[in-house]
């Protein structure tokens, strides 16, 4: 095995990280828990990168998600002042006890795993319906075409959002994807303006005329868990912002794992049973989350021996932590659906533990399986060595997946 050269001060950001994060974050994980890294123009962040200690700083009320409190940091670290907008800063993800609890709360009687097992059928649909317009292709992109556009339309469907409104949702999230959400202005502006309006009408029709979905819930709670009109609309944001991205990125990933891994595809395909299981180990190898969760100290915080001070960014990297071999001793970089306890930390930890984790499994499920069952001999169209990641410190999607659907005009190269 040859030695990983030790990685340049920016190592985070260079692309040869994002196409191979996995020898760098071995070497930053064999030199300590946490390390400190320069933010190119806003100073300096500190990395967990192991995973009892990732695990111990997702639990720790002193690192704070409060949006309000990274944007004064970075405010004082750029020099630019930006206010989030009230969309972004009035939800859950965003905000600390006590004001993340009620929130927590509504969502969690509102969100229930019978709600998103109750989109199962939806999404078979909404599947073969994007199957159906890709089928005629020679070469067909399975992120641009598939993985990015059915999270997005599940989500508006589970929150309420009628079947003529989804391309709108769809252009929307690109755009929101897009912008660079701490710096406001342009593209980003006008598709929050454009988003909030629609999100404002639906929410008032669904006062007067309730259906059964998410958004209609969240209105229509009792009164201990009701939420303001400006809750609801922002929680609608967070539905979007934090569901989206994330599971395009798995779906992609997944989809991309079993064109390289027949063996794993073909004994889940034949055994839909132990699905659940093997879900888990998915997530853990294709570590949809990339090199976040982001958090800043509202107090000196000791991790892993390292003292951090008061007003420091955070990053708690759960691709590093997902393939810790503190944690993951057999064989951590390797797919293993036998693996006894694949406890990844891909929907976080603690107070702030992922709502939508049920759906976005429902969603990867059915989505994967229904490539495989309608095209059994699906390929992929390029070589394994040709795939590749976008640049993205969220979330950790491949560019493109090019395939091709039937044997016998797939290229013979590469594939397993
Ligand atoms: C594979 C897909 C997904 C991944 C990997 C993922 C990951 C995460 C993670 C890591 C967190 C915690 C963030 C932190 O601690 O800083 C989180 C929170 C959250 N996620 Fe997801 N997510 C996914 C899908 C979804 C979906 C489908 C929805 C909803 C439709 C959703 C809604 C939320 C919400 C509302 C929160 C905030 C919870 C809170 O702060 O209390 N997520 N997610």
């Amino acid at each position: 095995m040859t030695a990983t050269p030790k990685p340049s001060k920016y190592w985070m950001f260079t692309n040869e990280f994002t196409q191979n994060p996995f020898p760098i974050l071995e070497y930053i994980r064999s030199q300590g828990p946490v390390c400190e890294v320069p933010l190119p123009g806003a100073g300096r962040a500190w990395v967990v990168t192991r995973y009892e200690e990732a695990k111990e700083a997702l639990a720790d009320p002193r690192l704070s998600r409060d949006i309000h409190y990274h944007y004064k940091l970075i405010a004082e670290r750029t020099g630019q002042r930006v206010v989030p907008p009230p969309e972004n800063s009035n939800h859950l993800a965003n905000l600390e006890p006590p004001r993340h609890t009620p929130l927590r709360r509504a969502i969690s009687f509102a969100f229930t795993p019978r709600r998103a097992e109750a989109m199962r059928p939806k999404v078979v649909a909404m599947a073969d319906e994007l199957l159906d317009k890709l089928a005629d292709q020679a070469s067909p992109d399975l992120i641009s075409g598939y993985a990015d556009p059915l999270p997005v339309i599940a989500i508006a469907a589970l929150m309420g959002v009628p079947a003529e409104s989804w391309p709108d949702f769809l252009r929307w999230s690109t755009a929101l994807r897009a912008a660079d959400p701490v710096m406001a202005g342009g593209e980003m502006d006008r598709t929050t303006r454009e988003l909030s309006a629609y999100l404002r009408a639906l929410i008032a029709r669904k006062e007067k005329e309730p259906g059964d979905d998410l958004i209609s819930a969240l209105i229509h709670a009792d009164a201990d868990k009701r939420l303001t009109g400006m809750e609801i609309l922002s929680t609608a944001f967070a539905l979007m912002t934090g569901g989206n991205d994330t599971t395009a990125s798995l779906v992609g990933g997944v989809l991309g794992t079993f064109l390289t891994h027949p063996k794993e595809r073909d004994r889940l395909l034949a055994e839909p049973g132990s699905w659940g299981a093997a879900m888990d180990e998915l997530i853990r190898y294709v570590s949809p989350i990339g090199n976040t969760l982001q958090r800043a100290t509202t107090e000196p915080v000791t991790i892993g021996g390292t003292t951090i001070p008061t007003g420091e960014i955070v990053i708690i990297n759960v691709l590093s932590a997902n393939r810790d071999e503190r944690q993951f001793p057999d064989h951590p970089d390797e797919l293993d659906l036998d693996r006894e306890k694949p406890t990844h930390l891909s929907f976080g930890f603690g107070i702030h533990y992922c709502s939508g984790a049920h759906l976005a499994k429902v969603i990867t499920e059915v989505g994967t399986r229904r490539v495989f069952e309608r095209f059994p001999e699906v390929r992929l169209a390029v070589d394994p060595s040709e795939l590749r990641y976008q640049q993205n410190v969220v979330t950790r999607p491949l560019e493109t997946l090019p395939v091709r659907w039937y044997a016998d005009n797939a290229m013979s190269r590469g594939v397993g």
